[in-house]
């Protein structure tokens, strides 16, 4: 159950300003899923070990699940998976995700898809070496690993493609 506010801390989350009301140190995690409806960032162990919560933070891959919401309020760039894409309109690694079925049951999968992204965007060709260890603090149940690993390649690969073009 969400705590009662305490104080309101306006937000940047996918490119829209928005006011919320939280105690300073609720977790980022539950901002984003109680009060602002962006559910699909998940929370898994609510203890950094998981990656299931995952979202962008002026670029950077952090747990949610650890932020306080303070700590981001006025100036930081938040940036979950609901702003990388959508139905009809899916970012290239989200694309890729489908096409190789990189998931079981897709809890892990959003959180997944935004490191991913991450890494890709500052190392467009990484090795399958250099994805395993990007991937590596995220935790699938289903065990999905390696069509995770060969979406993400894929991306790689049709980046390589269009430069030969
Ligand atoms: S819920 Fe944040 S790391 Fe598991
Ligand atoms: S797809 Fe089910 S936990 Fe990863």
């Amino acid at each position: 159950m969400p705590r009662m506010a305490g104080r309101t801390f306006s937000l940047s989350v996918n490119g829209e300003r928005v006011r919320v009301s939280a105690e300073p140190d609720e977790p980022l995690l539950w901002v984003l899923r109680d009060q602002l409806q962006l559910t699909g960032t998940k929370f898994g162990c609510g203890q950094g070990q998981c990656g299931a919560c995952k979202v962008l933070i002026d670029g950077q891959p952090l747990w949610s699940c650890q932020v306080p919401v303070e700590s981001v309020a006025g100036s930081s760039e938040i940036v979950t998976i609901e702003g990388l894409g959508q139905p009809g309109n899916l970012s290239p690694v989200q694309a890729a995700f489908a096409r190789h079925t990189a998931f079981g049951c897709g809890f892990c999968t959003p959180s997944m898809i935004v490191e991913a992204t991450a890494l890709l965007r500052d190392n467009p060709r990484p090795t399958r070496a250099e994805i395993v260890a990007a991937m590596n603090g995220h935790l699938c149940r289903c065990a999905a690993y390696p069509n995770i690993i060969a979406a993400i390649r894929s991306v790689a690969d049709s980046d390589r493609e269009d430069e030969a073009r």
